[in-house]
């Protein structure tokens, strides 16, 4: 069976707008993540709290928080990697952080300068200190599937580090496709292994092989009811190469209203908002849905 009700985890204006070309001005930005709240979207990842010189596209976290009406009932998730980004965000009156470990030896250190074990060193004190100050922590575990260094990952070891950061104290760990090899057999496998069960989890297809929206459908039906999407299909990861943009929430969108499953987001006011941010990045959406819905 299927849910009632998907909760989508945007991750546009963080992931997606990481990894663009262009920096969009902080106003622009504001106006992406207001634009989203008014499609209906409740939970909106807004920027990363990292260091700005390994991500210049989202150095501009501190002002975007400051332009942004934090409306009631909604959530505006940062990412922060270690205590200098919980400092960062607690400063401008966060609530809701997610760390982000990786499952390969090769994408920590790319991503996060340290080793897996080292990893964790590192987030035990921002998860600890979160939590002592009121805020809830995601987190996210990288190269569940395949890793562009170290080829496919065993589920043994995704499932080791999900484990080992959810019992950090996190509610949730949203299992990370960075570089969108994944398919849906593997999807149900990995799923399955957790001893957690699906409650707790999340899924972050990235649709480099056109697989995310299957990936994503299979992890319903394993009991999965959060899922991670990017307005226009917008992003990816500039230390995980070969990464594109994130499962396009509008080509979500259309499937789950096809199937019956709710979601609060209205289509029109989502796919005008990707065509306006078109725009602005000067480049079209990769989403298909969005394609075929703009009315320009
Ligand atoms: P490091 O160089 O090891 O940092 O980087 P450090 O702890 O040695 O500190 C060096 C200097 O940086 C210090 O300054 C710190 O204060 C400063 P100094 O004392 O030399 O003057 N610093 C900071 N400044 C501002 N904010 C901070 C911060 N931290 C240190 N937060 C670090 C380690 C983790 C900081 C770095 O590797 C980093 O920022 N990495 C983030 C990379 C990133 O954002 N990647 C993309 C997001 S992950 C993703 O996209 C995957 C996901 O979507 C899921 C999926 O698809 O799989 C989530
Ligand atoms: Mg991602």
């Amino acid at each position: 069976g299927l849910p009632d009700h998907v909760t989508i985890y945007e991750v546009g204006p963080r992931d997606g707008l990481q990894n663009e070309a262009a920096i969009l001005p902080v106003d622009v930005k504001a106006e992406f993540v207001e634009r989203l709240v008014d499609a209906g979207l409740t939970t909106i990842e807004t920027t990363s709290f990292v260091h700005p010189t390994w991500v210049p596209q989202l150095a501009d976290a501190a002002d975007l928080l400051t332009r942004i009406e934090r409306r009631p009932g909604i959530r505006y998730p940062v990412l922060v990697p270690n205590e200098r980004g919980l400092d960062r965000a607690l400063e401008h009156g966060v609530t809701e952080i997610a760390i982000f470990g990786s499952a390969t030896e090769t994408f920590a250190q790319r991503n996060l300068n340290r080793t897996i074990d080292s990893q964790f060193e590192m987030f035990a004190p921002v998860v600890s200190r979160a939590l002592e100050s009121g805020v809830r922590v995601r987190a996210y575990v990288s190269m569940c599937f395949g890793d562009p260094w170290e080829g496919p990952v065993p589920i043994a070891k995704v499932v080791e580090v999900g484990m080992r950061l959810l019992d950090l104290g996190c509610f949730e760990l949203s299992l990370g496709d960075t570089i969108g090899v994944g398919t849906p057999g593997h999807a149900r496998a990995l799923i399955e292994s957790f001893p957690c069960g699906p409650g707790p989890l999340a899924v972050h297809f990235h649709d480099t092989y056109g697989q995310a929206l299957a990936n994503t459908l299979e992890a319903l039906r394993c009991g999965v009811t959060v899922v991670d999407a990017a307005a226009g299909g917008i992003g990816g990861c500039p230390y995980a190469e070969s990464a594109t943009g994130n499962l396009a929430t509008e080509d979500l969108v259309w499937m789950l209203h096809g199937l019956g499953v709710e979601t609060g987001v209205d289509l029109g006011s989502l796919v005008d908002t990707s065509t306006w941010l078109a725009k602005r990045l000067g480049r079209p959406s990769p989403s298909s849905v969005v394609r075929a819905l703009s009315k320009e």
